[in-house]
């Protein structure tokens, strides 16, 4: 069997690839790519990916049985038709199945929803496309927060508009984890998976970072409005305010969610502990 992992430059992708060539399960891995040049050496077959382009797809696609989507980082409206050229070229290709790197949070009502309702899009395609098909919905990710560290210590604060809201948190690796097992087992086939860990506040996420930093953070919650327009400031309008709408889900419970790690991943998630020691 041949598994082709798409955006394998990028850290999501890389870190699939990398679990399924340390799984060693006897399937081929191939890396799709919009940038070949840039994909760090694998070991594996890279191949042209660009989510724009229908008829370089079509052709990497060839001789793939199985399929893995990461999600793209175009704007909402850009990326459902960026995935559907993905879909249709697995169709056109014979793949049988995709596996897709969806996303968990408020489908209404949040700056972060137009993204969410873009990815809900995909997922109906997926399950509209007559292929084999598993989703995950990926948590946010913990290592943001721990590149940040020296910027939250010069502030000495955490400060967001998450106020006291609970968030799934996860790793690249332990995703990477789960998607490899997802990619490899047809006991998933047909499921949509939450998949991060425990549930952290931001208070709580300070004193993980205090711990393995030595800081002295304190977490200060922001108005949505305000914490919007200090990350508009900081990284321009469209990341800005996605940013601001992450945290405003958080504060309104959307990423507070039982997590289906452990039946994607056949294991827990790595606890926060365990994670925080080891960086
Ligand atoms: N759960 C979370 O907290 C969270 C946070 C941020 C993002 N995300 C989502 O998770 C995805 C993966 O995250 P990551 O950490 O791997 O991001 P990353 O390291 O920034 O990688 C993004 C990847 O997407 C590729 N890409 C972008 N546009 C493409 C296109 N038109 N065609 C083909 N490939 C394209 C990039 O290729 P190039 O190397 O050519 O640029 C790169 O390989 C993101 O794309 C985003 O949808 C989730």
């Amino acid at each position: 069997m041949t598994i082709a992992v798409t955006a394998v430059t990028g850290q999501l992708g890389g870190a699939i690839a990398e679990a399924l060539i340390a799984m060693n399960t006897g399937e081929t891995i191939i890396g799709l790519a919009r940038s070949p040049a840039k994909a760090k050496e694998l070991g594996i077959e890279i191949r042209p990916g660009d989510y724009d382009d229908a008829g370089q797809l079509r052709a990497s696609l060839a001789g793939v049985d199985t399929l893995l989507l990461v999600s793209g980082m175009a704007a909402p409206e850009d990326r459902i038709g960026q995935h559907r050229n993905v879909i249709n070229a697995a169709k056109a290709a014979g793949v049988k199945k995709i596996v897709y790197t969806s996303v968990q949070g408020a489908e209404q009502g949040t700056a972060f929803s137009p993204i969410i309702r873009s990815n809900r899009q995909t997922e109906a395609d997926i399950r509209d496309s007559g292929l084999d098909w598993v989703i995950g919905r990926n948590g946010i990710y913990i290592e943001p927060d721990v590149e940040y560290i020296d910027s939250y210590r010069k502030a000495g604060e955490i400060a967001n508009c998450a106020g006291d809201g609970r968030c799934g948190y996860t790793t690249r690796p332990e995703l990477a984890f789960a998607y490899a097992r997802m990619l490899t087992g047809s006991d998933h086939n047909g499921r949509t998976y939450n998949l991060h860990g425990g549930l952290l506040t931001q208070s709580e996420l300070a004193d993980y970072l205090n711990k393995a930093f030595g800081s002295e953070l304190v977490y200060r919650p922001m108005s949505f409005e305000d914490f919007k327009a200090d990350r508009i400031a900081e990284l321009g309008e469209f990341i800005g305010t996605v940013i601001a709408g992450i945290y405003q889900g958080i504060r309104e419970g959307a990423s507070d969610r039982p997590s289906d790690f452990e039946a994607a991943a056949g294991r827990p998630h790595q606890s926060w502990d365990d994670y925080f020691s080891s960086i």
